[in-house]
């Protein structure tokens, strides 16, 4: 299937490693000229490498921002001028209780997940509406609708961003806009199996009994009863950013493994 996105540009926010990284990965294959995002040079420099090595002819470059400063907008106005495809894909949580969370820890979430997303759309979606096409993804979460007690804060933030991105999505009607979210389950990145490895070593069990476990006493809702890849995720991300998914606006995506209950 061709997913019409050669020399789409796309930015993704989060993207030197995880689901962010899959994605970019997924886009340049596609043919997309992607620019990825994380804190540090090095990271960027590290995973342009990977990326052109993955795809030798593909077009990726990185910008080097921390959206926990709320000054980051500067950086990526001054190197993004036009965009094609936005992905709102940067997200930091903090497992604790509600009483352990700190005001700082809940603004820092706040800042990094939502207002990242919200300072991206406000000077991206003028521009697509202006060239008449355009698309953003908001990467959310199950915890959106599950709200473990271990992570309010991180779920109230991934709420707030399905409602602004619905919110948005109204404001694109009768054009080619479209303004989506993606609602991924427990996902195997880098970090969740740096997690699993140092769990098994604590508990002298083995890293796939420590995964089996999440969902046997966890995530038990889930219907996969396994952690998803990030390509998982990239694969449903990829077909919202194309041209294809033309009637898909304003919606939120599950890609949970059917860990939210519900039919809707
Ligand atoms: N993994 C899951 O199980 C899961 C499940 C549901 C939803 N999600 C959501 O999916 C999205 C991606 O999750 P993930 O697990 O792939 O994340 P991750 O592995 O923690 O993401 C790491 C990436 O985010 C970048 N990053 C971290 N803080 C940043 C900041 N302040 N500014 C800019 N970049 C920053 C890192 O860059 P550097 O380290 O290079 O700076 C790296 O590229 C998030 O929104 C998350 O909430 C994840």
């Amino acid at each position: 299937m061709d997913l019409q996105l050669t020399n789409k540009t796309a930015f993704i926010t989060g993207s030197t490693s995880g689901i962010g990284f899959a994605i970019a990965k997924a886009l340049l294959t596609e043919g997309a000229v992607v620019i990825i995002n994380g804190r540090s040079q090095k990271n960027i420099d590290s995973a342009v490498k990977q990326l052109q090595a993955f795809v030798p002819n593909g077009k990726v470059s990185g910008i080097a921002v921390d959206f926990k400063d709320p000054s980051a907008m500067d950086a990526v106005k001054q190197k993004i001028d036009q965009l094609d495809i936005l992905i709102n894909n940067v997200g930091i949580y903090a497992s604790k209780s509600f009483d352990k969370t700190t005001t700082n820890e809940w603004h820092e979430m706040f800042e990094v997940n939502l207002m990242s997303s919200v300072k991206l759309s406000k000077y991206f979606l003028p521009k697509m509406k202006a060239n008449n096409w355009g698309r953003i993804i908001f990467i959310s979460s199950e915890c959106a609708q599950l709200v473990p007690e271990d992570l309010i804060a991180y779920s109230a933030t991934k709420a707030a961003i399905q409602a602004l991105s619905r919110g948005l999505a109204q404001t694109t009607k009768g054009s080619n806009v479209s303004v989506n979210t993606l609602a991924p389950g427990s996902t195997l990145t880098e970090s969740a199996q740096e997690y699993i490895k140092n769990q098994a070593i604590i508990e002298h069990r083995s890293e796939e009994d420590v995964a089996d476990d999440f969902f046997k006493k966890v995530r038990t809702s889930s219907l996969l009863q396994r952690f998803t890849q990030p390509k998982e995720i990239a694969d449903m991300a990829v077909f919202l950013a194309s041209p294809l998914s033309s009637a898909t606006n304003g919606a939120v995506i599950k890609v949970d493994g059917g860990s939210i209950p519900g039919i809707v």
